[in-house]
């Protein structure tokens, strides 16, 4: 017979092989890469210990085929040096079907992730519940939905969708922190094309219902799209970089001996225009004042009114939430409060301070807004920043009026460090409105309006009460800012103790 290292390597050229070489080309011809050439992309080369590689489901039901590895690549490698466990599902493989053997190689790295405190990145592409196996494969999808809360908050979760994901597959990804997709190859949805056709007689394509168009614009599912495989990999790299491995490791520092903490920023001083109605792009604001310009937005064709996303200050990771005066002229809506709210979470519960340029006229008006529950949405962003205890550095360019003031990091909710560039207006709204209300009917207006804006259309009666640490140039928010993340680097916050909180959801 042959003796077992000839096995070992018929087993292990199998694995590699997957579905096959017709399934391989097939594959590649969508323009999609393999399973395995997949994680040669997103981890640092030889990085890779794979686990599991001889698993075989053990269905012997409508005269099911074995193959080895079940349709799952999994194990543990390493990004810029940084440990990782992941997943890679193989459409090869009956469509990458998630079959009892596929769910228990998934569980046990999460499992071994989540005792090291590493992250988790799965890599999805799979037609969902291996229906041969019927529930045993449900059971194998609960099994992973219960380790996706279990690591909430723990370890880092990131899905990126590059293929299928369908019915219950959908919702690994969604109980993840940060969904990516791959244009045109990849899509989610509950139900398909055909039964939403059948139910609602609804028309759509897949890419209409669950495209990454569709995902990362109209339901805000998904954090980014990628032009092709290689693309999504690589941004992946990158954004890991600035990712703690779990709740009780630091984000990695990097480049510090190439940026200039103190560095002035003059531009900064001659951005907002005069006229206080006169819109101007924060994304120039926040290039202006991170590392490198370098800022990897969230979520950017989704709730443009509010940008969320990473960057680094002086080296070291940081949550940038701002109002865009672009869009909707930054008001805050149901859309913007509910991505704000999540991505303050995360950052609250990775330990990633969170800088926010405030530049807010008010929430939104409309039955739109009313009727979609905007008062249960938009408590969403006031409870996570208030519950967060992170450094919270807070700078208001220029408008912060009503309750949007209280919500976006007010001093109010424990902001740890309160600016205001010095055409700030801080009020319960702006001057015409205010003075229609309060001096309904009198004569002069033009000349109340004028005493209203002399009042209160300026930082001072925010900075007399204390509500505003500082009023700086604009010039100096870079360094003000590095300078506070150093000092705020020991800040101990410890809350009530409770099982946990009832965010409004
Ligand atoms: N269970 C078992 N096998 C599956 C499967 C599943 N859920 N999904 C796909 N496969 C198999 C197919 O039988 C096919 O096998 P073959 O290569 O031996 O012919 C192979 O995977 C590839 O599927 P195919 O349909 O040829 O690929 P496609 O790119 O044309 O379509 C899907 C992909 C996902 C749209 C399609 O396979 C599909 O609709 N699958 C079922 C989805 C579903 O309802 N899942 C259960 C809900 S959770």
């Amino acid at each position: 017979g042959r003796s077992i290292q000839e096995r070992i390597a018929e087993k292990v050229t199998a694995a590699k092989l997957g579905g096959g070489q017709d399934r391989i080309d097939k594959q590649h011809k969508q323009g999609k890469l393999t399973a395995r050439e997949r994680l040669e992309v997103l981890l640092d080369p030889g990085s890779f210990r794979e686990y599991d590689m001889f698993a075989e489901h053990n269905c012997t039901d409508f005269g099911m085929q074995k193959y080895t590895g079940d349709g799952v690549v999994t194990g543990h490698g390493r990004i810029n040096g940084r440990l990782v466990y992941v997943f890679s599902q193989d459409f090869t493989v009956f469509g990458g079907s998630l079959s009892s053997a596929h769910a228990k190689k998934i569980c046990k790295i999460m499992d071994k992730a989540l005792l090291v405190g590493a992250p988790v990145i799965g890599l999805n592409d799979s037609g969902g519940a291996r229906i041969q196996e019927g529930v045993e494969s449900l059971a194998g999808y609960a099994d992973i939905f219960q380790r996706n809360v279990d690591a909430s908050g723990v370890i880092p979760q990131i899905s990126v969708i590059m293929g299928p994901c369908a019915g219950g597959a959908v919702y690994s990804p969604a109980m993840t922190d940060f969904v990516f997709m791959v244009r045109d190859t990849s899509y989610m949805f509950v139900t398909g094309p055909d039964v939403v056709k059948t139910v609602t007689n609804e028309t759509v394509t897949q890419e209409e219902l669950g495209g990454a168009k569709t995902h990362t614009a109209k339901s805000g599912v998904a954090h980014r799209a990628f032009e092709n495989d290689m693309e999504a990999l690589q941004r992946l790299r990158e954004f890991f970089d600035f990712l703690p491995l779990s709740n009780k490791d630091a984000a990695p520092v990097r480049a510090t001996a190439l940026v200039d903490p103190s560095r002035p920023v003059p531009a900064l001083d001659t951005l907002i225009p005069s006229d206080s109605l006169q819109p101007y792009d924060m994304k120039e604001v926040i290039h202006k004042v991170v590392d490198f310009e370098h800022f990897f937005e969230l979520m950017p064709d989704y709730a443009k009114n509010l940008i969320v996303g990473f960057a680094r200050m002086n080296g070291r990771t940081v949550g940038i939430v701002a109002n865009q005066p672009l869009e909707a002229s930054g008001c805050l809506d149901i859309n913007s409060s509910v991505k704000g709210a999540r991505f303050v979470r995360f950052c609250d519960a990775f330990n990633i301070p969170i800088i926010t340029f405030v530049d807010v006229p008010g929430f939104l008006p409309g039955t739109a807004q009313e009727y979609g529950g905007i008062i249960r949405h938009g408590a969403k962003l006031l409870y996570a920043y208030a519950e967060a205890s992170v450094p919270k550095i807070t700078v208001i360019t220029r408008k912060a009026y009503g309750g949007a003031y209280d919500v976006m990091s007010s001093k109010h909710l424990r902001g740890d460090v309160n600016y205001a560039w010095p055409n700030a207006e801080i009020a319960v709204m702006g001057a015409k409105g205010a003075v229609s209300i309060i001096f309904r009917g009198q004569k002069d207006m033009a000349a109340s309006e004028k005493e209203y804006i002399e009042k209160f259309s300026n930082p001072f009666p925010a900075a007399q009460r204390g509500f505003i640490d500082d009023i700086i140039t604009p010039s100096t928010t870079r360094e003000r800012i590095i300078e506070d993340l150093t000092v705020l680097d020991t800040k101990d916050y410890q809350g009530h103790k409770k099982k946990h909180g009832n965010i409004p959801l």
